[in-house]
């Protein structure tokens, strides 16, 4: 985004050009008022600024610190080529102080792209902006401290910084609180070994919600290329609080959420829970009571792992790419497969199924089955603990990224159908195995490929260089869409 400003002889006025929202026409106030209150002149002339290019929509008042510079560089009080190589960011507040801004570094990593030297920006945002390697971050607490630096100043001290947050946060519930349910337990270890999608089912009051809770502890710390990602969305987000995020993203929308609320564009800038999950997991509880169109919207982020927010003739493209874990009664009732407790009609049930099937179903890797008797044993042993649980995900982790590094994936969930080709082999009898359950109607060729990618990471817990025919029964046994089956099979 560059800023030009034209000063003039003429009647004083201050225009700004460029398809500039009301928060940049507010900008001429701010900008003239921390002009005056910084000392400088404001020069009673006719000003032109034009914001190029001029067909992406400009908002938020980021560009402030920007025009009050070149308007002192047209005007003479700064010398014009001072600002070659250099990117300002910055709101100003009235009396010239540098405020921060959204999205700082979205922008930092956007200069260094572009190949300009050095980035002056609030010292509250001057943390943020120094995650990106190899740049020269400036930080200003007013305009006249940016001035000294575009003139070969000093730039202001960086104020003390808040910690990064490192590694998986002490608050995740462990999964040792879980008793009985060992059959769920083992696929929730299996969906975040291999990130697979993953439904849970089972009757009310069986720990559905209280498992899904439990995610976070099991999953490995995010990566620094990771961390950056979910870091620069926050900041776009505008809630970070300076700093590396270190927390891997869980985002859990209630189910009246909106199709805008869970894929964003609600706003121009604001950002849906499926960019918010990004690296992490989107947990959607009660599934069937979200709306069908909501569940229909996931479709695109489940497949390419990002979303076009496309607002007037402008799009954006965000990474969306997060283990979707979804949690739903097996019926309306809830006791669907508990004995003959299921009171509801078939007309329920197959509402039920319809609800969900389709294309969320068929990007679920893997069922997650509570039973309502091992939810009453409270009693039982617990099955395993978080920190046991996450070294066998993080083992089974670097064993996928090792055997797909020339994929250009690092999970098992992402092999699309080529690389699954290259990467999963049977033996016989796994090929005698698939067979017989597409025989019996129980897989498609979607299904097929979900199972082998589940059958692959059990596998890889399994520390097995092959996928034997026992990974692939357990794979088969956990498909995603065997869990709304309601009396009959589906
Ligand atoms: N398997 C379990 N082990 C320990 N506590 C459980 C279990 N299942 C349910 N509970 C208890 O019951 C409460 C409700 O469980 P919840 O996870 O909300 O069930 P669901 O989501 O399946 O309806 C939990 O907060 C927990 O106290
Ligand atoms: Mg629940």
């Amino acid at each position: 985004m560059t800023v030009e400003v034209d000063v003039r002889a003429g009647l004083p006025a201050f225009t700004i050009v460029g398809l500039a929202d009301a928060a940049v026409r507010e900008a001429r106030e701010r900008v003239r008022a921390a002009i005056l209150n910084s000392g400088y002149e404001f020069p009673a002339r006719r000003i032109v600024a034009s914001l190029a290019p001029g067909d992406v929509p400009k908002m938020g008042a980021a560009l402030d610190l920007a025009l009050a510079c070149a308007l002192l560089a047209a005007s003479g009080q700064l010398p014009r080529e001072r600002l070659d190589g250099h990117v300002l960011f910055g709101e100003l507040a009235l009396d010239g102080e540098v405020r921060p801004c959204r999205g700082t570094l979205a922008v930092a990593q956007a200069t260094r792209q572009a190949g300009l030297g050095r980035l002056i920006l609030a010292g509250a945002r001057a943390h943020e902006a120094r995650l990106v390697e190899g740049l020269d971050v400036a930080p200003a607490q007013r305009l006249s401290s940016a001035v000294r630096v575009l003139c070969g100043g000093e730039a202001d001290a960086l104020l003390a910084r808040t910690p990064d947050a490192v590694g998986p946060s002490e608050a995740w519930p462990d999964l040792s609180d879980v008793r009985g349910q060992h059959h769920a337990v083992r696929a929730l270890v299996i969906a975040a070994a291999g990130g697979h999608n993953c439904l849970l089912s089972g009757p009310p009051g069986t720990g559905k919600t209280m498992l899904a809770q439990r995610i976070g502890s099991i999953l490995p710390p995010l990566s620094r290329t990771e961390a950056i990602e979910v870091t620069r969305i926050r900041s776009i987000a505008g809630s970070v609080a300076g700093g590396l995020v270190g927390e891997r993203p869980w985002r859990a929308p209630h189910h009246s959420i909106t199709t805008a609320g869970l894929i964003g564009g609600a706003r121009r800038d604001s950002i849906g829970e499926v960019v918010l999950a990004h690296n992490g997991v989107l947990f959607l509880d009660e599934l069937s009571e979200f709306a069908r169109p909501v569940l229909e919207a996931l479709r695109q982020p489940l497949e390419d792992g990002r979303v076009a927010i496309v607002r007037a003739r402008h799009s954006t493209i965000y990474p969306a790419r997060f283990m979707l874990l979804a949690a739903t009664n097996p019926c309306p009732c809830g006791y669907a497969g508990v004995g003959e407790r299921c009171r509801c009609s078939e007309a329920e049930l197959a509402r039920h199924r319809r609800r969900l099937s389709g294309p969320l179903l068929d990007r679920i890797d893997l069922l997650a089955q509570l039973d309502h008797d091992a939810g009453d044993d409270l009693g039982s042993s617990a099955p395993i603990g978080s920190a046991r649980a996450r070294e066998l995900v993080t083992d089974a982790r670097e064993r996928q990224a090792a055997r797909l590094r020339e994929d250009g994936v690092t999970l098992n969930a992402h092999m699309n159908a080529a690389v699954l080709r290259r990467r999963v082999t049977l033996d016989e009898r796994g090929e005698a195995m698939l067979r017989s359950a597409r025989e019996r109607g129980m897989l498609s060729a979607r299904g097929r490929h979900r199972v082998l990618r589940v059958a692959r990471t059990i596998a890889d817990l399994n520390a097995s260089g092959r996928v034997r025919a026992r990974d692939l029964g357990s794979a088969i046994a956990l498909r995603g869409d065997a869990g709304l089956a309601g009396k009959r099979a589906a």
